[in-house]
């Protein structure tokens, strides 16, 4: 879901669907906006759909005068997306709208109550019941600042809302509990936004609110207020991004770009942090006896986040002789987790707001836990509430299925890996130096590979229209197979599976008949053998294998397999960096032959605020 809300001296419709749009990469099903002005007092709209369909409703904001404003794009959670459904919402005589990402938890016990003292309801949303509350406590104070702050000491659950109401021409209100919301302080005016792509084409001053705080924007001034309604002095951060990192600058789709900017993105992020062949993490407070003390690490995640997890485990387990765990974040919560002061929760999260990574990550501090965030938005709620966090500079990814935000956790993950390993003294100084320098190669390295991509193409074409895919590998295969196969499901709707290659036989061979298309990865050269005997398994029963492989194993993988793309060879631990790449265009490429909304696919979110 998307939030921007806007208060200056020009009109607010235009901005706000320019917002939104900016902010369409984050998925949603409906949209709308809500305008105030002297002369039409509140006027909403929305609709359900693209954002097109709202902004033609409007003519492209040509219909709505007034330069107050808010606007939504919605991802349905209670409700289904429909006209009605849609943000914002109306209190019942229509005096206030408000706009919401987030969960009311005890929204039908507050709307059992409203309802008993005459209230009338429209929408199946919990959302609504805001919108009716605040209108009830206005009724009885008057004051529209006093309203909200007793509207949110009586609702449960997570929150940033964007608040305008008819008797207040000038201002615009915003809260936040557990949902990002950030205040931009513009020329023409000021901004409230979930997401700051939403407003950087106006500024790059920004404030980020904090859980219960309170803020009143007008055309020229920000109060922002904490939960007892005392004034609160806010730090202001300026956005580095450059606007363009936002536009498509040429590409299709968001996607491609985004991977074509994975030699980049991988060069920005650890460059900084090699120096004379050692790894610096002057962002890191770990020490060495804390280190040294440690009886166990876990890393959590959800989605492709998980899945660099599980490379990670693979690797650092080998590095540091020490037991890591990875774990899917919803799972972590509710597991009663092993977690003491001897434990480092590593959080890995693109845009640092996933809520059930966030909700993992307060539980293991509870626990007595130490944590350290990977995350790619500065300034996310992850990043700010971490013990320490360490940013990938990836630069701000836009489509749906992250690319350039896994690679840049892969090597993330495997330069602190090393500087752990490094502090424990578990790795021999060769071995470090090898898998440093490699390292350092890695964005050339991909820069190549991006350069000829002809036969992903050719090899998409030649298989999209399969209806069930496997991916198999070993070990960091393995892992790196849960992402390719991920990829591909999630953007191209074919159904697909990743299987660790030695499990193959103990149930999923017998789904293999003869056409059934087989991604078999053979790039872990330590077990490049176990990965040509699990090809010719396969094929005995007919599959179609597609393999990948180093350069090196190229000629032997091509006996065998059907297909067969390679890439280049690095240090095994830095593999799947690489390799992943194919997998992310083969992907690409499959679901722009099937036709797919490859940037925006169907039911998905970029980021997930709910649980
Ligand atoms: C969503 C996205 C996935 C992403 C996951 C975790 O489901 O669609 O692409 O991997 O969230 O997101 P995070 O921002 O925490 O890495």
């Amino acid at each position: 879901c998307g939030i921007i809300g806007f208060v200056g001296k020009e009109p607010a419709a235009p901005i706000l669907l320019e917002g939104l749009e900016r902010m369409e990469y984050r998925g949603y099903d409906s949209a709308g906006v809500a305008v105030r002005s002297e002369t039409a007092g509140l006027q909403i709209r929305k609709t359900k759909g693209r954002l097109k369909v709202l902004s033609d409703l409007i003519h492209g904001g040509a219909d709505l005068e007034g330069e107050l404003g808010i606007g939504h794009t919605r991802w349905a959670t209670h409700g289904e997306p429909n006209d009605i459904n849609a943000h914002p919402h109306v209190s019942e005589n229509g005096r206030i709208a408000i706009v919401h990402n987030g969960i009311i938890e005890n929204y039908l016990e507050l709307k059992e109550h409203l309802m008993r003292q005459g209230v009338r309801f429209t929408s199946d949303t919990d959302t609504e019941v805001v919108a009716q509350l605040l209108e009830f406590h206005y009724n009885e104070c008057r004051n529209m600042l006093e309203a909200v702050g007793r509207c949110l000491r009586r609702i449960e659950g997570s929150y940033a809302l964007g608040i305008i109401c008819a008797d207040y021409p000038n201002a615009l209100i915003a809260a936040r509990k557990d949902s990002p919301l950030i205040i931009g302080y513009g020329q023409n005016g000021n901004f409230i936004a979930s997401d700051v792509t939403a407003i950087i084409k106006h500024t790059r001053d920004v404030v980020y609110m904090d859980d219960g705080e309170i803020a009143v924007l007008t055309a020229d001034s920000v109060d922002v207020f904490d939960d007892e309604m005392l004034p609160v002095e806010k730090t202001h951060s300026v956005i580095d991004w450059d606007v363009s990192a936002a536009e498509k600058g040429g590409y299709a789709h968001f996607m491609a770009k985004e991977i074509m900017e994975q030699p980049e993105a991988v060069r920005k992020t650890i460059s900084p942090r090699i120096r004379d062949g050692r790894v610096v993490l002057d962002d890191l407070h770990l020490t060495a006896d804390y280190v040294r003390g440690l009886s166990r690490i876990f890393i959590i995640a959800c989605g492709s986040s998980y899945h660099v997890g599980v490379v990670s485990k693979y690797s650092w387990e080998k590095l540091l002789r020490r037991p890591v765990e990875v774990m899917l974040a919803s799972e972590f919560r509710y597991c009663d987790p092993l977690v003491d002061e001897k434990t480092l929760v590593i959080v890995i999260s693109q845009s640092g707001e996933t809520l059930d990574t966030m909700a993992a990550m307060r539980e293991a501090r509870r626990r007595g836990g130490r944590t350290l965030a990977i995350v790619n938005v500065v300034g996310s709620s992850i990043a700010r509430e971490a013990d320490d966090v360490l940013y990938t500079w990836a630069g701000p990814e836009i489509a749906v299925a992250t690319t350039k935000a896994y690679t840049t956790q892969l090597v993330l993950m495997d330069l602190v890996g090393l500087y752990l390993a490094d502090l424990l003294g578990t790795v021999e100084k060769p071995a470090y130096e090898a898998i440093l320098s490699e390292m350092q190669l890695l964005p050339e390295k991909m820069q190549g590979f991006l350069a000829h991509t002809e036969d992903i193409q050719y090899f998409a074409s030649r298989y999209f229209n399969h209806d069930s895919i496997f991916f198999i590998g070993r070990n960091l295969d393995y892992a790196m197979g849960l992402e390719g196969s991920l990829k591909l499901k999630e953007i191209s709707y074919i159904h697909s599976e990743a299987y660790a290659s030695g499990e193959l036989k103990h149930g999923t061979i017998s789904l293999i008949e003869p056409g059934t298309l087989v991604v078999a990865l053979g790039t872990y050269a330590p077990l490049f053998d176990k990965a040509m005997s699990n090809v010719v398994e396969v094929k005995a029963r007919g599959a179609e294998v597609l393999a990948l492989t180093t350069e090196p194993f190229r000629e032997r993988m091509e006996k065998t397999a059907d297909a067969t793309i390679s890439v280049p060879e690095t240090h095994p631990m830095l593999q799947p960096s690489l390799s992943v790449v194919p997998l992310q265009l083969f992907a690409y490429y499959v679901a722009l032959q099937r036709g797919c909304d490859i940037d925006k696919p169907r039911n998905l979110a970029k980021s997930v605020t709910v649980e």
